[in-house]
């Protein structure tokens, strides 16, 4: 059996369940590409299913990560538009193996053209979190343009994402941070910071078009109040519960990520004509996962950590 080195979970729990092993090459379908993987973002959800999130749906054992930029070594009998040889990036559904791993089988249709303008580390910081950002401001929240948003996180992986595509949708934009990160928001477009540790973000903000969250909990309880009548909260974490926010005259959604290859495609636009950039706080090799999972466990990574799996 041919095999490749993989990090990969036999139980659920901390850090220490992760293993650096061989385990088998990954399948191929007939839609699928084979991608060689030579980087992978890392995200929350990688350390929640860890966890046991969404368990009853996993199967063990397990690759993690659910975020990959690569080449394309083979493809499926079914799948066109794709060649062998070509650069892409990828969030494939996490519900099959993940990223943290030397190959990966994807299907085809989840697959776009990597940005031309970003090497393979800073691509594999984008998929997941970017189509995060981009399914909640424009599919749920259709922000326009004049707009106000309130974007909480907004240094963090899916945040610092969310800022610039409502700067460039022309919105205004009001995040919320630790002060250490306020140069930084302004930075990638910012318009009014919040520091989260000195002030009530309701005292300072009022009538927001948008708020999107991405902290959950009392955040987003709270945060039904800076909306202007009719304005809408999409959260990635809360569900809005039935009625709820409709009896406030305002509206809530819930974003759930979904693999876009076109969305993909719209954004390295965005990324190659310079409005977008992803932000890298710290690189891991595979064989370090472990330590990549304890650092974004911390809840207070500035954009993105990637795992580099290889550079040839
Ligand atoms: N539903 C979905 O499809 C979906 C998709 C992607 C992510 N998510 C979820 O969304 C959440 C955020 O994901 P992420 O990748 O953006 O996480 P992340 O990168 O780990 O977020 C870290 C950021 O959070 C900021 N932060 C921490 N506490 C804060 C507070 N009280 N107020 C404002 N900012 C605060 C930190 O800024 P400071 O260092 O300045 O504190 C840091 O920059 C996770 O729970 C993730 O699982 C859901």
């Amino acid at each position: 059996m041919a095999t490749m080195k993989a990090v990969r979970i036999h139980s659920y729990g901390g850090p220490e369940v992760m293993v650096y092993e061989d385990a088998p090459m990954p399948a191929l379908h007939n839609d699928d590409v084979l991608i060689k993987v030579f980087a992978a973002g890392v995200n929350p959800v990688d350390w929640k299913i860890r966890q046991g999130y969404m368990q009853d749906k996993m199967t063990l054992p397990l690759i993690l990560g659910w975020d990959v930029a690569g080449v394309i070594k083979e493809k499926g009998p079914g799948v066109s538009g794709l060649e062998i040889g070509d650069s892409i990036y990828t969030r494939p559904s996490i519900f099959r193996n993940g990223a943290y791993a030397e190959y990966i089988a994807v299907k085809a249709s989840e697959v776009a053209l990597k940005p031309e303008s970003l090497d393979y580390n800073q691509a594999a910081a984008v998929p997941l979190a970017g189509l995060t950002a981009w399914q909640a401001l424009f599919d749920l929240a259709h922000l326009q343009t004049g707009q106000k948003i309130l974007i909480h996180a907004a240094a963090g992986g899916v945040g610092h994402f969310a800022v610039q595509f409502a700067k460039w949708a022309g919105a205004h934009v009001v995040g919320t941070a630790s002060a250490r990160n306020h140069d930084f928001l302004r930075s990638i477009g910012v318009h009014e910071t919040i520091d989260y540790t000195a002030t009530l973000f309701e005292d300072v903000v009022h009538d927001a078009d948008v708020v999107f969250d991405t902290m959950g909990g009392e955040v987003w309880e709270r945060s039904w109040k800076v909306l202007k009548k009719g304005g809408i909260m999409v959260s990635a974490l809360r569900v809005p519960q039935e009625g709820g926010a409709e009896a406030l005259n305002k509206l809530g959604a819930h974003v759930f990520v979904q693999p876009d290859a076109a969305q993909l495609g719209e954004i390295a636009v965005l990324i190659d004509s310079g409005h977008v950039r992803p932000e890298i706080e710290q690189i891991f090799p595979l064989q370090e996962a472990e330590q990549a999972h304890r650092l974004i466990q911390t809840g207070h990574v500035r954009g993105k950590i990637v795992i580099n799996v290889t550079s040839s």
